[in-house]
């Protein structure tokens, strides 16, 4: 889908170019597309501020069906994420119109003050993911994403472009796939389904897959998770994805929720926004979505995907508040609430994993407090570390990619609100607020002495609006995230 040209664009014939356009400085080197730019702020209703578009047709000196100019504001103030929303924006318009293919007039990064690499992999990005549409349920596609994305003057080698190119392209097919996974109705992936959805990608993608089913799990004690599933007809199943090179001692677990649908089970959800309970397996498809990354991307650390997927019902057989079960770990767990599943499902497969694998660090990633959103609204996640080293690295990737991140704390005497009567904890605060830190404090007793961070993902995982871009659906959040905290060298 990406390629590069150095073709003169006097001469060559293009459908659509795209000069992005600064309100206050000329950002580009090649003197006709500067030319174009100055003509475009000549015309009154576009001045290059943030928000400005313009098409100008066949324009003198190119060769160009049209070209389209977007504003990006103040040269100093662009940043990263300015690029990626520019491509966004410029893709979105090109399918909109029902175009096929889009080149890109590349601005020198020097002139907005920007790393050369990290703006080409921004505008990589934006491209990629501004491409995809979720509409494998529409009979009649109406409109289709573009065949070619063409950066005109790249700088640097073509030959370290398209390699770039080809890294983030792989890293963005996985972005896409978490958010077609997530966007999904719940009835086309309960468990055994999704399991099968994630082992054909990740074997296609050479990793190591082991699925467990619901034998499997009662014979190896996986009380707290089998407990939230009993409620559905489709039992659940834990997936266990493996990229494991040879020659490296170090192993980073991944966990991620997979509730298929959340109903809340008997404590039923009320029908407010209730549909939307589909995206509770966020957290799994972010770390599946990473494991498919990881495997062309051949970080130098050893990752495990790690998830546990059931789905939430209420029915006969369900779960009741009140029951006490006994987790993989051998603590004794009062559901106080069956809509706080997936702590369950996560103490599980952590404790597990931390048996299984004694990983050098391990994260979670869940949707899993409604206290999240509130707390940081639907585009920030929470991080939850007593590891300074681990969550600053996370805030760190979580800078780059643009995946925000802020850090809430883990306060030990909050640990009381945890307690039950009857067993060794319940899974339910006997307090109103601080339900994401209660929450992320009812994991982290499972984890023992590893290092490690549980990110609530609750309010950036899905969207219901679109964003510059990122359609309507799931976001993927987390995958860009996870394959750049990879490379950190504290944690690897
Ligand atoms: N899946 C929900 C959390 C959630 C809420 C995700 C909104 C995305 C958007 C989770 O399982 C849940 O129901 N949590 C309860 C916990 C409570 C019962 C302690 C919540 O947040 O209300
Ligand atoms: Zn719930
Ligand atoms: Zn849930």
């Amino acid at each position: 889908m990406i390629k590069f040209s150095s073709a003169d664009i006097k001469k060559s014939k293009l459908e659509t170019l795209v000069i992005p356009v600064c309100e206050d400085k000329n950002i580009h080197a090649n003197r006709t597309v500067a030319a174009l730019a100055r003509k475009a702020l000549a015309v009154k209703e576009f001045q290059g501020k943030a928000k400005d578009e313009l098409t100008l047709y066949s324009p003198a000196r190119v060769k160009c069906e049209r070209v389209l100019f977007l504003g990006l504001g103040k040269a100093e103030a662009i940043k990263a994420e300015t690029l990626r929303a520019c491509m966004g924006r410029a893709i979105k318009t090109c399918i909109g119109r029902e175009l096929t293919q889009v080149a890109v007039a590349v601005p020198t990064a020097k002139r907005m003050q920007l790393d050369e690499g990290a703006a080409l992999e921004a505008l990589i990005e934006g491209g990629c993911l501004a491409n995809h549409m979720f509409s494998k349920y529409k009979s009649e596609e109406k409109q289709k994403t573009l065949k070619a994305i063409v950066f005109l003057g790249a700088p640097g080698s073509a030959a370290g472009n398209r390699k770039a190119a080809a890294r983030i392209e792989n890293t963005c097919a996985a972005v896409t796939q978490a958010r077609e996974w997530v966007s999904t109705p719940a009835n086309d992936k309960r468990p055994d389904a999704f399991a099968r959805q994630i082992t054909r990608a990740a074997r296609a993608k050479g990793l190591t897959c082991r699925v467990m089913d619901e034998k499997a799990l009662k014979r190896e004690k996986f009380g707290a998770m089998l407990a939230v599933g009993q409620g559905s007809q489709v039992k659940p199943r834990l997936v266990v994805l493996e990229y494991r090179p040879k020659g490296v001692k170090k192993t980073v677990a991944l966990v991620g929720k997979g509730v298929t649908f959340d109903t809340g089970g008997i404590n039923l959800k009320s029908s407010g926004g209730l549909e939307c309970m589909k995206m509770d397996m966020a957290g799994a498809a972010a770390v599946a979505g990473a494991l498919l990354a990881v495997a062309d991307l051949k970080p130098k650390v050893g990752v495990i995907g790690v998830l546990p997927l059931v789905e939430n019902m209420p029915s006969g057989s369900a779960t009741r508040p009140g029951d006490i079960v006994r987790s993989y770990a051998g603590k004794t767990v009062e559901i106080g609430n069956t809509d706080a599943e997936g702590r369950l499902i996560l103490i599980d497969a952590m404790a597990w994993a931390v048996k299984k694998y004694k990983p050098t660090a391990m994260v979670d990633l869940a949707t899993l407090t409604g206290a999240c959103v509130i707390a940081l609204g639907e585009k920030i996640a929470a991080v939850f570390s007593s590891d300074n080293d681990l969550a600053e690295a996370i805030l760190a990737a979580a800078d780059k990619t643009h995946e925000r991140c802020w850090r809430l704390p883990l306060p030990d005497d909050y640990k009381e609100l945890l307690k039950s009567d009857l067993a060794d904890i319940s899974n339910m605060s006997s307090g109103r607020w601080g339900g994401a830190i209660t929450a992320a404090l009812f994991l982290s007793e499972f984890v023992g002495d590893t290092r490690w961070a549980h990110i609530d993902i609750a309010g950036a995982a899905y969207t219901k609006k679109d964003g510059p871009y990122c359609r309507a659906g799931g976001t993927g959040f987390g995958v860009r995230l996870l394959c750049d905290l990879l490379t950190d060298p504290r944690i690897i």
